[in-house]
């Protein structure tokens, strides 16, 4: 099926989808694929070259990539069976930076999405260029936590945000259709509003730390790369230096990253 882009940000989110394909995807590449609607055309446009008989393999970030990719004939791979990290993993933001650290999980796969782009030697960020910000924390910041105890999770959240200095925080277990969004592990979401996130790396790590938090979905010190398109099809790509990482890979040598820059 053929698929134009309706919206001018969507015209935008299909030029750097098409772009990532065609810097990324060459003969022989293992690439992570990213959920939501910019990846979804990243997705397509993959697709088009595997049909051409490019010999390619994909691991998804979610059911709903992983359906889609399927539907187009990419061969897919378990991140169980990769023997050595995936060569770049593309995914988009809900929000981005001029660092390159992103909100994601508005679509609810930060798990899976922080899994494998942690699994790949590089993460590339595309994004339309309303997605890049100033200041993270306009969009609601995703929290995955487990089903059990979820409000006394929430208590810790609220805790821990307030000890940081994010005072009475709105914290809201994500519906949909007035039901609970229950994640691809069977998790629930809770969106927290803050508005504005001061220290991203100490939070990345401090709500990780809490009992019943399974991902949040700040990513820090995660991108090495971001493509960012306008709806006139314009693509410029930023390049980010090494710098800080809060969670550092296995195979990234923690000696290859600059500790001495703060954020
Ligand atoms: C899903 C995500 C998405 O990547 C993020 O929500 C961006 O989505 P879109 O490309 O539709 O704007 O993090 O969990």
């Amino acid at each position: 099926m053929l698929y134009t882009p309706e919206t001018a940000q969507d015209a935008a989110k299909y030029a750097v989808g098409r772009a990532a394909v065609e810097r990324y995807a060459h003969d022989g590449a293992r690439l992570g694929l990213g959920s939501g609607t910019t990846s979804a055309w990243f997705v397509r446009a993959f697709g088009e070259k595997v049909a051409e008989g490019l010999d390619v393999v994909g691991v998804p970030t979610s059911t709903a990539t992983r359906d889609l990719a399927l539907s187009l004939g990419i061969p897919l791979m378990d991140l169980n069976d990769l023997n050595q990290p995936l060569d770049v993993t593309l995914d988009g933001p809900d929000e981005v930076d001029h660092d390159g650290d992103m909100i994601k999980g508005g679509g609810a796969c930060l798990l899976w999405e922080r899994m494998v782009a942690a699994a790949s030697h590089k993460m590339v960020c595309i994004a339309d260029d309303s997605k890049l910000v100033e200041t993270l924390g306009k969009f609601a910041l995703p929290i995955e936590v487990i089903p059990f105890g979820w409000k006394a999770t929430r208590r810790s959240i609220a805790s821990l945000l307030d000890d940081l200095g994010y005072r009475e925080t709105e914290i809201v277990r994500r519906l949909r259709d007035g039901e609970p969004v229950v994640t691809d592990s069977g998790n629930f979401v809770l969106d927290a509003h803050l508005d504005r996130i001061t220290d991203k790396a100490l939070l990345d790590t401090n709500l990780n730390w809490i009992a019943g938090v399974v991902e949040n979905g700040l990513f820090t010190g995660i991108a090495s790369e971001i493509m960012m398109a306008s709806p006139d099809g314009e693509v410029r790509i930023i390049d980010l230096p090494h710098r800080y990482a809060a969670r550092v890979p296995e195979w990234r040598k923690v000696s290859d990253l600059d500790h001495g820059r703060q954020q």
